[in-house]
């Protein structure tokens, strides 16, 4: 009796699909890379865990682009080390994969640092992912960072809308991956390789899965995304604004963003869809990163503060009501005070309403790694305060403008209290609205009543 009982209950286990937890660390497009191998897993049987205690498969998903990034991954592996070795007394398996930016960097080094590390895959390959879990389960080691000669976009399974379906209202596309700029601080070229673009077909037909699934705002990724071109149906060279028109067509999408951008690949036909297209949201990511000539041509930036002010100037009259926003670096080698008085200068000038500003950190490989005239540490970290000071007001002044005018709001989720919903604002800020009247996924119109530090709150109006 006990011995069929131990079959029935081997027999139960062997049947229970294995579980897979993937943790994201860095950049929307990690976000979307991490939700393609979910859905390439899926389609090999695994269902998704909530936590990394009970998975038989953790992938983390990291980022490169900061130390601080990279060694978050580290510490990480040493934790799910423990997990592993658990599960391995209890009797179970739990294999460790590493994708995304560092797998690309480090490669095999990874397994070498932390041995409980069975994958490497670096972010050109994830349509290899099941073949090579399989010779993972064979009991090899694999590492797959080469640049693979075939389009993994064509390979990863499409964002089915029965898959897709309950991930909610917004969702990401990547339309375009990697960067030829060389930003002498970035590592992005070296881990996401050279800027390609995928087919408007494919694009427009995953565009349309995520419709039917129930999406109603896109955000095109790219890491230059504006740097996007390809081949339109008529034969024709289109550029990112073309393309965006294209998906504006789509019934069912009613929102659209693109993120992000460089100064450089703003052409005249992607400030002409600011102006022309309803459906493309007034919020724009455009880094400028610092506003001394002097550092931006050390940064291998190759534009001016004054080609950028103008940039803005011109999409600005396009969309009087675009809100800008950007990325910023202070501590750059090299960086004065007087250098920086300028990024504060710069700001001040074109008024963003959400930046993102960060310590330059030295990032092997890349030439300002190399530079002479390293800014000390507790310098960094005062100019980060003061631009973060700044930055803060212009956010806070930005929000508190809206408070008493109107807004369409695209519903997303249910609020904390009863009757309340959470949606989206067209600057992309997170607004709660009050009895809404209307369902998630509905665009109501609603009345700001107060600016709280990282939302609004609103009426239905
Ligand atoms: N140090 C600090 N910030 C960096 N970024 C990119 N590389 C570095 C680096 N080495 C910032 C840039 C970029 C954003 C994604 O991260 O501002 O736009
Ligand atoms: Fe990095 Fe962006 Fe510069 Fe490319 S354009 S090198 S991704 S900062």
């Amino acid at each position: 009796m006990d011995l069929e009982n131990t079959i029935q209950e081997r027999a139960s286990v062997s049947a229970e699909p294995k579980k897979v937890f993937v943790r994201t660390y860095g950049c929307q497009m990690n976000v979307y890379d991490s939700q393609r191998m979910s859905d390439a897993l899926a389609a090999e049987g695994y269902v998704a865990s909530d936590t990394a205690e009970d998975a038989d498969l953790v992938l983390l998903n990291t980022c490169h682009i900061r130390a601080k990034a990279a060694e978050k991954v580290y510490s990480e592996l040493g934790r799910l080390r423990k997990l592993k070795d658990e599960r391995a007394a209890a009797g179970k398996e739990m294999l460790i994969g590493v994708a995304g930016c560092v797998a690309q960097a480090e490669g095999g080094e990874i397994i070498r640092r932390a041995g409980a590390v069975d994958l490497v895959i670096g972010p050109q390959t994830y349509h290899r992912l099941p073949d090579a879990i399989r010779r993972v389960r064979g009991g090899e080691k694999v590492v797959e960072t080469d640049y693979a000669v075939e389009d993994k976009f064509d390979h990863l399974p499409a964002a089915k809308p029965s898959v897709v379906r309950g991930r909610g209202v917004t969702a990401f596309l990547t339309v375009q991956e990697g960067c030829d700029k060389f930003c002498t601080f970035c590592v992005v070229p070296y881990t996401r390789g050279s800027e390609t673009s995928r087919p408007v077909a494919q694009i427009a037909a995953e565009a349309e899965n995520l419709a039917r699934a129930g999406v109603r705002e896109l955000t095109l990724l790219g890491q230059n995304v504006n740097a996007w071109h390809g081949e339109g149906p008529d034969g024709s060279e289109w550029g990112l604004g073309r393309l965006l028109f294209r998906l504006a067509e789509i019934p069912g999408i009613e929102r659209l963003r693109y993120t992000t951008s460089h100064p450089r690949d703003m052409d005249d036909e992607l400030i002409a869809a600011h102006r022309d297209l309803d459906r493309l949201m007034p919020y724009l990511h455009l880094p400028v990163q610092a506003g001394s000539d002097r550092i931006l041509k050390a940064m291998n930036r190759r534009h001016t503060v004054d080609d950028y002010r103008r940039l803005v100037d011109r999409i600005r009259s396009a969309r009087p009501d675009i809100a800008m926003s950007g990325d910023f670096i202070v501590g750059f080698p090299g960086e004065t005070e007087a250098d920086f008085a300028e990024t504060l200068k710069i700001v001040r000038d074109i008024g963003y309403a959400q930046a993102f500003s960060f310590k330059y950190s030295p990032r092997p490989g890349t030439p300002g790694a190399e530079l002479d005239d390293q800014v000390p540490e507790p310098v960094k970290d005062r100019r980060l305060q003061e631009l973060q000071a700044l930055l803060t007001s212009q956010q806070k002044a930005f929000a508190a403008g809206l408070v008493g005018s109107g807004m369409a709001v695209l519903l997303e989720k249910e609020g904390r209290h009863e009757g309340q919903l959470v949606g989206r604002s067209p600057w992309l800020q997170p607004v709660i609205v009050e009895d809404a009247a209307g369902r998630i996924g509905d665009i109501i119109r609603v009345r700001v009543t107060h600016a709280n530090a990282n939302s609004l709150s609103a009426e239905a109006a």
